[in-house]
């Protein structure tokens, strides 16, 4: 098989990963990919950085397995957690593509109030995320929110519903009053929740993910190594996910779907 037609790997420590592929299948609909869910090990969010970083290596390993030519992380915590090794590792052989919380449109915004992002635990206590928020602390006043136990509730298919909304309501009321500038997605789970969190400011607030900067990214990468596909349509998605279930698999196509 020529190497410009073999597929891209996705992966995520669950469903979220799904949010990523799903604009990678617009911006490049010609291209076949592979998606790896770790659901049996999820939530990283709350695991050590060790522990995160080696099963995102061995989720790698699946992908190189499945004769991938790039791949993404589309996890903020297993980036932050491991991209700097797997690059060391990987990039020698193929382009490793990873996902930040897309501060800069936020600030760019220039809206009064805090810039608030929401993270898993692992993400908002990196270096990688502590680098990025100083490089614009002059410019906005930045409210890392963990949330831990969001990831759960989206793993189990909870979108909408009561659950979410309480989970949410608890989050975010307390910072109306000081003014929400904007409200950045800094986990690949969250833009499943985006519509009832909207709901819950009234839609006066922009949410902001990196979902389709991160894809932007993987394009540019794959036209640089000469790795594009010349198709440029009728690309296929393939789904594994660690959770020996069809329940998983099945939500996983339904998230890619939805609107
Ligand atoms: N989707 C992952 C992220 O972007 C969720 C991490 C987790 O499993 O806690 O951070």
């Amino acid at each position: 098989m020529k190497v410009e037609c073999r597929p891209i790997g996705f992966f995520d420590s669950g469903v979220g990963g799904i949010s990523v592929l799903k604009e990678a299948v617009k911006l490049l609909p010609g291209e076949d990919f592979i998606y790896f869910g770790d659901s049996n090990n999820a939530p990283y969010g709350i695991k050590t950085v060790e522990e995160a970083s080696k099963l995102t290596f061995e989720a790698v390993e699946f992908l190189i397995s499945k004769n991938i030519k790039a791949v993404v992380i589309a996890c903020n915590t297993a980036t932050s957690a491991a991209i700097v090794d797997l690059r060391k590792k990987y990039s020698i052989v193929m382009p490793v593509i990873g996902i930040e919380p897309a501060l800069k449109p936020a600030v760019e915004l220039k809206r009064k109030g805090q810039i608030v992002v929401m993270a898993t635990p692992m993400t908002l206590a990196e270096r990688k995320f502590n680098n990025l928020m100083n490089r614009y602390k002059s410019q906005a006043q930045m409210y890392p929110m963990p949330c831990p136990g969001l990831v759960e509730l989206i793993e189990q298919g909870m979108v909408e519903g009561e659950a979410v909304e309480k989970y949410l309501r608890d989050k975010i009321e307390p910072l109306k009053e000081e003014g929400i500038a904007a409200i950045v997605l800094g986990c690949t789970h969250y833009p499943f929740i985006k519509k009832t969190l909207s709901k819950l400011l009234n839609n006066e607030v922009p949410i902001i993910d990196g979902s389709l900067g991160t894809v932007k990214q993987l394009k540019r990468e794959l036209i640089k190594s000469n790795l594009a596909s010349e198709k440029r349509e009728g690309g296929k998605v393939t789904v594994y996910n660690s959770l020996d279930s069809d329940e998983i698999i099945k939500l996983s196509y339904k998230l890619l779907e939805c609107e």
